[in-house]
């Protein structure tokens, strides 16, 4: 692999680099930690990368010799840089890992400046910090001219335990490893994007402003609460691990979907199951829930399936060549008087071919409201209240991160562009 090295200024003082990064969601979740700080998990868990250009981090990392401190911009607001945070045991650990890969750099010295910014709302609740800390680790290891090894993950998990899957694109399983100092806790590809092109996924927004327990805190309580947790890590996890992989490996969407769907029932049985509960689903989670079940009944097959992390807003994943006919149903299921189709619908168009059905006849027919499936689908589903869901992000599986140009920049002499 040919490594693109991080921009050197004229008096070679200050090096920059500004990569982006992808977010995952997690088919079999992570939930529970054997290790707080080293953030070691009790379960192995899988999870497919999302599409950067639809959802993503970008993070600039400027090293100088003339900056006095380390600082760092959150979307635009300076964060505190704190000797004992994650922030800091990510930034160490990558100058740790450079300095064993014999670079003598004097940059490794140098103080930094990180501006790092989400390209969706946070108010999506969507695995930022995954991603984030991803993209920081990674953009470090280009700024220090190190490459992306399965080490390199065990520091992006210490930032998030999440964010080590960000580092790889497809379908990827962190290992929980066995070591006490956490070597062997590493995230690895399973397969490719390019493996299962037709893989997507609508993310509904569900309308909620509560704030919930954090996922650090949660599971915090699970595992030392919840009397099912330990089956689950046991018994169950490593079986559906393998099952998944297989299923993936395969390309059996069938498996897959039943396997997440299950895996998401049981985290959030956990998480009802921890002392006092940590509710992350709320009614229109489950109305959803409702929803994919009634409308796999209405197709004879599977064609949807859920998951829902720590929060109310559902992932489903479908293949390219269902999406339409589960938008349409969705639509009519949850309809809204967003008029801005922009707005509330948000990502990858939505070809219209996969709209288009055959009749009895033979003839094509384009409007999916006219067809005998459809008819029995509109039967059978209950049409919800308006405005239930802030709005729809269609994306499909991605790759991992990657840099970009320097006119990407989001510092310019160190400093915020906005600032
Ligand atoms: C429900 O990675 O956010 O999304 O390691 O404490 O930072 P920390 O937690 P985090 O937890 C993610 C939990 C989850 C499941 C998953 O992504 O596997």
């Amino acid at each position: 692999m040919v490594l693109k090295r991080s921009f050197l200024n004229k008096e070679k003082t200050m090096l920059s680099v500004t990569c982006k990064a992808p977010v995952n969601i997690a088919i079999i979740k992570y939930w529970g930690k054997r290790h707080e700080e080293l953030i070691l998990p009790i379960n192995d868990s899988i999870s497919m990368t999302l599409g950067t250009n639809e959802l993503c981090a970008k993070t600039t990392i400027t090293a100088s010799e003339k900056f006095q401190h380390n600082r760092m911009w959150l979307n635009d607001e300076e964060l505190l840089f704190e000797e004992d945070s994650r922030l800091m045991r990510c930034l160490k650990g990558v100058q740790r890992l450079a300095h064993i890969n014999g670079s003598q750099e004097a940059s490794l010295c140098w103080k930094v400046h990180i501006a790092s910014r989400n390209n969706f709302p946070t108010a999506a609740g969507l695995a930022s910090s995954a991603a984030g800390y991803a993209c920081l680790v990674y953009s470090l290891a280009r700024l220090y001219g190190i490459p992306l090894t399965e080490e390199l993950t065990t520091i992006a998990r210490q930032g998030s335990g999440s964010a080590c899957r960000s580092l790889f694109g497809g379908f990827v399983q962190w290992h929980r490893g066995v070591l006490d100092d956490g070597s062997d806790s590493v995230a690895e590809p399973v397969a490719s994007a390019q493996h299962w092109p037709n893989m997507h996924v609508l993310i509904l927004v569900v309308n909620d402003e509560r704030k919930k327990t954090s996922s650090t805190t949660g599971m915090q309580r699970s595992v030392t609460t919840s009397q099912l947790i330990q089956h689950r890590v046991d018994k169950l996890v490593p079986e559906r691990i393998a099952n998944l992989k297989k299923a993936i490996k395969a390309r059996d969407f069938q498996s897959f979907a039943e396997i997440t769907m299950k895996d998401s029932n049981q985290f959030h049985a956990i998480a009802l199951d921890t002392y006092p509960p940590c509710v992350y689903m709320n009614d229109v989670s489950h109305a959803i829930v409702n929803f994919v079940h009634t409308y796999n009944k209405t197709t004879g097959t599977v064609h949807a399936a859920y998951t829902f992390d720590a929060g109310p807003n559902a992932c489903i994943y479908v293949l390219k060549e269902n999406v339409a006919k589960l938008l349409a149903a969705i639509q009519k299921v949850f309809p809204t008087d967003s008029i801005d189709t922009v707005e509330y619908l948000r990502g990858l168009a939505v070809s219209p071919e996969s709209n288009i059905e055959k009749n009895s006849d033979g003839a094509t027919d384009n409007s999916i409201h006219t067809t005998a499936e459809h008819r029995k689908v509109n039967g059978m589903l209950n049409v919800q209240p308006k405005n239930l869901l802030k709005y729809i992000i269609h994306t499909k599986v991605g790759d991992g991160p990657c840099q970009l140009s320097d006119d990407n920049s989001l510092l310019k002499n160190g400093l915020p562009l906005s600032h």
